[in-house]
């Protein structure tokens, strides 16, 4: 590959394997759903969904094509914002009580990522806590192929339509963790941006912000090169870092963030943005799914392990809940001032993607105008503060490091070697930007 980015290095990886499902976008596709379910082998379909969405228009449609098309179907909508191990284990044995030989999600990222690790359970029985890597789990790989799984997100920002990854709270721990398979990637993604019209702007801000950085933290992730070449292909594992291929989907997705999300966020019924930021977060999805994601994510499970009291406007939980597009941005402009040394041509690219003001710039001020083009979109969009925006104050960050650096894939996806030094000084930096 003729990118200097890309280049070899001893030991290194070779070569990228890229996996997506097969994708259907536009207003009105729900509809198509019995369809796709009819074409993959489905007669008897287990309808994934949370009780929010379940008796609404999207299930409907979902619902009503599949009785177009003859196909019978169970509903488990027992799932909540951010589902835990206990939750998905009482999912699996939902899915293997049935006679089921497909699944179908309806929902955002905690209906899909749960769908995806019911299947586990019920195909291969064991709690899934076993198949996160140790200390957390057992790390037991996962076996073998799952159910046929259609995914419909209802929200513009997770992409886990386009993944193999499933990200679950621990409920022992109280913390996130992150599982991936190949086995785990759907089989289709319907994506209907008619689920974005009457999303709350809070909610449209949180998760597009949850969008721009999965695009921006696979656009400067460590390259595939980087990491060691693995002996057996199938072992290659989809986090593997930045590739050409998520190079490709992550500008496209960086594009639309710069320029649809103050848009989508500021008005419910400008169809354009919020289409784009639906297909900006597929994109995104696509990108990272095959990248992975780096020191953003990583820190972002420390704040929703230890979050406090905020405001959860236009979200159905009662709780202290930070939502994971805020729990990622609020660290994002003091990490993207740490790695840019590591890839300076790469954060000024960024930049200039999301529509920075750039000129005249030079790539050791790269670090700087990314940070303040992202604290240039969280100030219009009413993102909180930095951390302490989300309640927590200097006294926090020994216990915010101490729960991140378990993170260990992520962290070293980052482009720059990063310790628990490193980790203490981002979290400090991020306490406040303006
Ligand atoms: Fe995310």
């Amino acid at each position: 590959m003729a990118c200097q980015y890309f280049a070899p290095c001893e030991h290194g990886a070779e070569s990228f394997t890229i996996e997506i499902p097969k994708v259907t976008f536009g207003r009105g596709v729900l509809h198509e759903v019995g369809e796709r379910a009819q074409a993959l082998g489905m007669k008897q379909v287990a309808l994934f969904t949370d009780a929010n969405l379940e008796h609404g228009p999207y299930v409907a449609s979902v619902k009503q094509s599949l009785t177009n098309v003859g196909l019978n179907f169970q509903i488990f909508s027992d799932i909540r914002v951010e589902p835990d191990d206990v939750c998905v284990d009482e999912a699996g044995k939902f899915l293997s009580s049935g006679n089921f030989d497909g699944v179908i999600s309806v929902g955002g990222g905690s209906v899909i990522d749960a769908a995806k690790a019911a299947m586990v359970c019920a195909k291969y029985p064991r709690p899934v806590r076993d198949y996160f890597a140790p200390p957390v789990g057992e790390g037991i790989p996962i076996p073998g192929p799952l159910y046929p799984h259609i995914a419909c997100p209802t929200t513009s920002g997770t992409g886990s339509e386009c993944t193999s990854v499933s990200v679950l709270r621990i409920r022992e721990l109280n913390t996130k963790f992150v599982f991936a398979s190949p086995h785990m990637l759907p089989d289709a993604a319907v994506i209907d941006p008619t689920c974005c019209d009457t999303l709350p702007s809070n909610v449209v801000a949180s998760t597009g912000f949850d969008l721009l950085s999965h695009a921006l933290e696979c656009y400067t992730a460590k390259a595939y090169s980087q990491w060691g070449a693995v002996k057996n292909p199938n072992a290659r594992p989809l986090t593997q870092g930045a590739n050409p291929w998520s190079d490709l989907a992550a500008v496209k997705a960086l594009e639309i963030a710069g320029e649809y999300l103050v848009r989508g966020v500021a008005d419910a019924s400008d169809h354009e943005a919020r289409d784009q930021l639906m297909w900006g977060a597929s994109l995104a999805g696509m990108a990272f799914g095959n990248s992975g994601t780096h020191l953003p994510h990583a820190l972002s499970y420390g704040v929703t392990h230890l979050m406090k009291d905020i405001t959860t406007d236009g979200y159905a939980i009662k709780t202290p809940f930070v939502p994971h597009g805020i729990s990622v941005i609020v660290t994002a402009p003091a990490t993207f001032r740490y790695t840019a040394d590591a890839a300076p041509e790469r954060h000024l690219e960024a930049a200039k993607f999301l529509n920075a003001d750039y000129k005249g710039a030079d790539f050791k001020d790269s670090g700087e105008i990314v940070a303040n083009r992202i604290i240039e979109l969280m100030k219009q969009t009413n993102m909180p503060n930095g951390l302490n925006g989300v309640g927590f104050d200097e006294n926090d960050i020994q216990n915010l490091s101490n729960s991140s650096i378990r993170q260990t894939r992520a962290i070293g996806n980052s482009p720059r070697e990063t310790n628990f030094v490193d980790i203490e000084n981002i979290y400090k930096n991020a306490l406040s930007y303006w």
